[in-house]
């Protein structure tokens, strides 16, 4: 009786394992299907057991908490360096800075929000793909929207002009958007993107400057970091006032699988401000409808439209949040 007992369970064991692989194996076929990986047969094993790991992670963050939301995109798969090259920042250090202090902002009545996310100015959202040039789309999304509120005309500009072109910075190596405004003052423009489309990610063209004044479509007047700094009310009358304005981020574990919600990491409060990984672009603010309600920042990202809402995110405001309060920049067009 007693060994019978224990060959029931034995084969109820094997049938809930089986029952597990086959749901992991299920879950894996159909991520590949909708974010259409393909693999070469030497690397399925690794990148399933990635996947698995991270489906996991989402599972149990989705349990615990009620902020926000994990989800599946294109970093399920990846390995830890692969998701690393998606990012970029090397931000100026803090004495630099105060070379090139911004305006000291005139002090209007604030809205209760500002989104800027589907003004005609605002381009789709771009993929900086395995490249670290995240700096470089930073500085573009407010050259691209004060361009064309000058205008009327909505532009695409060129992010492939700043990774080949750009001598203060470096390339797939990181940069930093300040130094991209500066570069391109000097050169005289910004290339619009038709005629200089962006390769990176896929092909290597460092050295491989294309300049041609002809295709230039936006100009650089001034540009500066919000001060004082870090304060949230500061640059939410910068944002007002200048439009998108970019910033650097530390990026941790949780953040790759963000899917929506208002983001907030309590090993994201750092006390050293240098400590940035990433660039990316404040878009907008405003405080949830819950309670207690929650204010927080609108933040663009260049991980394509699959990565958290629509490739936005929310971030909580007013705490500093992985230093994102501390790198606001602005810039102004010709
Ligand atoms: C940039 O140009 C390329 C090539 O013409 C095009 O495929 C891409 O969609 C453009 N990007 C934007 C944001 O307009
Ligand atoms: C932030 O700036 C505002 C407006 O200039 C000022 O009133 C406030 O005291 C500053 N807050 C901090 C924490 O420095």
């Amino acid at each position: 009786m007693k060994f019978l007992c224990a060959i029931v369970l034995l084969v109820v064991a094997i049938a809930f394992a089986a029952a597990g692989d086959l749901e992991d194996e299920l879950n894996w076929q159909s991520y590949k299907a909708k974010f259409h990986k393909r693999h070469r047969s030497k690397d399925e094993a690794r990148r399933k057991a990635n996947f698995i790991k991270r489906q996991k992670q989402i599972e149990k963050h989705n349990k615990e908490n009620k902020e926000w939301e994990m989800g599946n995109n294109l970093f399920s798969d990846m390995t830890d360096e692969e998701r690393k090259g998606m990012l970029g920042a090397k931000p100026v250090p803090r004495k630099e800075r105060f070379l090139n202090p911004g305006y000291p902002i005139e002090e209007r009545a604030l809205p209760i929000s500002i989104d800027y996310r589907s003004d005609k100015c605002m381009q789709p959202v771009k993929q900086q793909a395995e490249c670290g040039s995240c700096w470089s789309f930073a500085a573009v999304v407010p050259l691209e929207f004060n361009t064309c509120k000058k205008t009327g005309t909505p532009v695409a500009l060129s992010e492939q002009m700043l990774v080949d072109c750009d001598t203060y910075n470096y390339a797939c190596e990181g940069g930093d958007y300040t130094n991209a405004w500066k570069f391109i003052k000097e050169k005289g423009g910004i290339m619009i993107n038709s005629s200089y489309p962006y390769v990176s990610g896929t092909t290597l063209t460092r050295g491989t400057c294309k300049f041609s004044s002809t295709s230039v479509a936006a100009r650089v007047s001034t540009y500066g970091w919000t001060m004082p700094y870090p304060n949230a009310t500061v640059s939410m009358q910068y944002l007002q006032s200048y439009g998108p304005l970019p910033s650097a981020m530390k990026v941790l574990d949780s953040l790759y699988q963000y899917k929506n919600g208002v983001y907030s990491d309590s090993a994201c409060i750092i006390a050293d401000e240098n400590q940035v990984d990433h660039a990316v672009v404040i878009v907008g603010y405003g405080t949830t409808t819950t309670t207690p309600a929650i204010p927080y920042w609108i933040v663009r990202n260049s991980w394509g439209t699959t990565w958290g809402n629509l490739g936005y995110m929310a971030i909580k405001r007013g705490v500093n949040m992985c230093n994102i309060e501390s790198w606001t920049a602005y810039v102004e067009v010709v």
